[in-house]
């Protein structure tokens, strides 16, 4: 019902999807999948009205349309979730999810009692009781996913256009919608979804269409693929190794956390980080684990407790102190908080380092440009130059940006929170050995993860946070997923 015919897309003169012609029944779940850049997005834009094609078309019904904005698309019964979120942060969590529908009384006025049962009753289908009139802009970034989530069901669109709707849910969440997704694939609805979860996949695809570089290089039934030809399709090549061994043996301590409180997010946070050490920190969405790493380097400071780095008491009032003190953080919302969206690319890369390139008081642009182009070929960024803006970039794109800004500054300790996520998974093998490279170096490493084998298997030890407080310190070779999540779930 809905095609895309010979789709083609190109930006500034760069071809970035071509002749690309793809079937969407109604009452499937079609999955795409391909590396970063290889045009997903782009792909899902155009069959939503976003973007203009520049050749081919897009069929509705039978008929080739052209919708000319996302309403156009909407109206005809097409709904998208965007890969980067976009709510509107004055209004309340109901007023975004019901936007443009908002239920009116005899007189014409939004029915504001109607507006939030409604909107809670929307949101109650992914098992999620948030208040609905709280402001949009105090929500974490998996709430506000959930939100854009709910949002498009109440569309109840014919076709749901999901890019990376789980990016930043936790498990129960990702249960949840897994389970709406199911009723609306019995609908009728025609779900297209991109992810790089592998196993999200195989659980929800019934036919998967796998991307390359901007072509289609085949599509087929789910179950015609195993894991392994699946990656071997999206990165053109076998993968060996996804996770290197953990060789290292940690040294001296170099960051020493005690009883760190934030009421009501965290309280009595008490560890110790050694160099080389890879340290996982798990727990649910809502346990505290970015509270905790934000009073780390210094975005929102603790209450009381004290964070000593190589033996010196820290007073982290921003992150400027933090990364002076030599601690770097990758943050898990790039948007809100990571990069600089105007900017180039060289410039969100050496924004924290700036000082390595001042000569004086001019920047030395020689090598602020040869360190762009090594980091730019270290971590694979695909970018048209550098002075391309960053949000032009593909979201894993985005994020690679911020880890090598990360490491430029050579920080004793690295936090990351979420570094993989919307990652593909060519390039989490990279950033993965990346991982090892930095640990065998010395680096002192804290890995926020919600993927649990990423935890498993990259750690030297895994905490757990569970509603603000540590419940287990455990063996990352003698633990299990399950055992984390028992420690992890609230009692
Ligand atoms: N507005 C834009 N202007 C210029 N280039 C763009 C724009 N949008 C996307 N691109 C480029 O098009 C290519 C495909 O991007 P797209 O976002 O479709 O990739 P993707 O497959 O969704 O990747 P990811 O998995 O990282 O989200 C990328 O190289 C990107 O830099
Ligand atoms: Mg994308």
């Amino acid at each position: 019902m809905l095609r895309a015919c010979q789709l083609s897309k190109a930006f500034g003169g760069l071809s970035v999807l071509q002749d690309v012609s793809i079937d969407f029944h109604p009452g499937e779940v079609h999955a795409l999948m391909g590396e970063n850049g290889a045009g997903k997005s782009t792909l899902m834009k155009m069959l939503a009205g976003v973007y203009a094609p520049d050749g081919g078309s897009v069929a509705w019904r039978g008929q080739p349309v052209r919708f000319r904005t996302p309403n156009d698309a909407l109206s005809q019964g097409i709904a998208m979730v965007h890969q980067e979120l976009m709510p509107i942060p004055d209004l309340s969590v109901g007023e975004n999810l019901l936007l443009g529908m908002e239920p009116t009384n005899a007189f014409g006025w939004v029915d504001q009692a109607a507006l939030h049962t409604q909107a809670s009753a929307w949101l109650q289908q992914l098992d999620t009781d948030l208040d609905t009139r709280r402001p949009m802009r105090s929500l974490s970034v998996a709430q506000m996913q959930v939100v854009e989530i709910a949002k498009a069901l109440a569309r109840q669109a014919d076709v749901l256009l999901m890019d990376e709707p789980t990016a930043a849910l936790s498990d129960h969440e990702v249960t949840a919608l897994f389970k709406a997704i199911t009723t609306l694939r019995q609908r009728g609805v025609a779900v297209v979804y991109t992810t790089h979860k592998m196993d999200e996949v195989f659980r929800l695809a019934d036919r998967i269409s796998v991307l390359r570089d901007g072509r289609l290089v085949c599509t087929q039934a789910a179950l015609e693929f195993s894991a392994d030809s699946l990656i071997a399709h999206m990165v053109g090549r076998e993968l060996a190794q996804i996770f290197p061994p953990v060789t290292t043996t940690p040294g001296e301590t170099v960051l020493a956390v005690e009883q760190l409180t934030r009421e009501p997010a965290y309280r009595n946070i008490s560890f110790t980080l050694r160099r080389g050490e890879v340290l996982g920190l798990a727990g649910l969405m809502g346990a505290g684990r970015t509270e905790v790493v934000s009073a780390l380097y210094g975005l929102q400071p603790a209450a009381s407790g004290t964070i000593r780095l190589r033996g010196q008491t820290l007073e982290l009032r921003s992150p400027i102190d933090g990364l002076a003190a030599g601690l770097a953080m990758v943050t898990e919302d790039r948007k809100g908080s990571g990069i600089v969206p105007a900017m180039s690319v060289q410039h969100n890369l050496t924004l924290a380092a700036l000082r390595q390139f001042c000569r004086g008081a001019v920047i030395d642009a020689t090598a602020e440009s040869s360190t762009t182009h090594k980091a730019t070929g270290d971590f694979a960024i695909k970018a048209s130059g550098p002075g391309q803006a960053i949000n032009q970039l593909s979201g894993g794109n985005q994020q690679k940006v911020l880890l090598a800004r990360a490491l430029l500054t050579a920080p004793a300790v690295l936090i990351l929170d979420e570094p993989t996520r919307g990652i593909d998974i060519g390039a989490k093998a990279e950033i993965y050995a990346l991982i090892g490279r930095l640990s065998a170096q010395g680096t002192a490493v804290l890995l926020v993860s919600s993927e649990l084998p990423e935890i498993l298997s990259l750690t030297h030890r895994i905490l757990v946070l569970r509603q603000g407080e540590l419940s287990a310190e455990l063996a990352p070779r003698q633990t299990n997923q399950e055992e984390i999540l028992r420690h992890a779930m609230p009692r």
